[in-house]
């Protein structure tokens, strides 16, 4: 892209885990003055999570393009929309907007925004001028403080871990650190609680559930659920995060 022919440029923006006032002033300036802002939607024709948490900040001008990812589909599928949604991005900035991409949580951390940057910038050396990448507060930051439970102290080592990852890792992962985040843990809830148990971390693990939205849950020593096995899928949510932190006390 020629970055001196046009003023056009592309912010990509961390808007947190939920809650509106959970975005930092630099994302929430960038929003007020968009041409135009691109906004995911989980479902196709539901709202999109991130754009409702950012509604506040936009200016009515700026124009609002959903687009959605698939998340079950195979590759060739998903590979098709990352390229179709990088190609009009490039294209807006191409013809000198100013636009906006927004992403959960913060965007480099398991965000499919990563995706659109192998397709926007492979090859480049440095970040090219016609693109910022604004950091957001991630999901297990705002479950640590709402938890009071530290995510690691001193010598200890912290892991991040997605859940959909081989059993054997999240083991070893549970083995070799003294913290670990557990990400993704809705469809392998029964898997992971096992893991846990097997460890003896249930008492040191907490589970939250939508973090710092109005439907927030907390669940502090996972040995005492008040839901069954059988109940867990209603009783989570895709956006539950597990920590555990092997040389904390959970208070009750
Ligand atoms: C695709 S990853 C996105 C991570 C995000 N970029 C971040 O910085 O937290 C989705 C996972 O993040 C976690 N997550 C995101 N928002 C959350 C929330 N409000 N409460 C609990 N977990 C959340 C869940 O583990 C969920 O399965």
């Amino acid at each position: 892209m020629n970055e001196t022919v046009n003023a056009g440029k592309l912010y990509v923006m961390g808007v947190g885990p939920g809650a509106s006032d959970l975005i930092t002033v630099r994302a929430a300036r960038i929003l007020s003055g968009l041409d135009v802002i691109y906004t995911p939607t989980g479902k196709k024709g539901t709202q999109s999570l991130a754009h409702a948490i950012i509604e506040e900040y936009l200016a009515p001008k700026t124009e609002v393009c959903t687009y959605h990812f698939l998340m079950k589909a195979d590759l060739t599928a998903k590979k098709a929309v990352w390229d179709d949604v990088a190609h009009a991005l490039k294209n807006e900035v191409a013809n000198g907007r100013k636009v906006g991409f927004i992403t959960l949580g913060d965007p480099m951390l398991f965000s499919t925004w990563v995706f659109l940057l192998q397709r926007l910038v492979s090859g480049a050396r440095a970040l090219p001028a016609w693109l910022e990448i604004v950091p957001g507060i991630t999901s297990f930051s705002a479950i640590a403080a709402a938890s009071a439970m530290p995510l690691a102290m001193e010598d200890q080592t912290l892991a991040v871990i997605s859940c959909t990852a081989a059993e054997a890792v999240l083991e070893q992962a549970l083995l070799n650190h003294d913290c670990i985040v557990l990400m993704k843990v809705y469809a392998r809830f029964p898997l992971i609680r096992d893991l846990l148990h097997r460890h003896n971390l249930l008492e040191q693990a907490l589970m939250m559930t939508d973090a710092t939205l109005p439907t927030e849950q907390c669940w502090r020593d996972l040995a005492t659920l008040p839901f069954s096995e059988k109940e867990w899928k209603s009783a989570l949510s895709y956006f539950s995060t597990i920590l555990v932190n092997k040389n904390w006390q959970l208070s009750r």
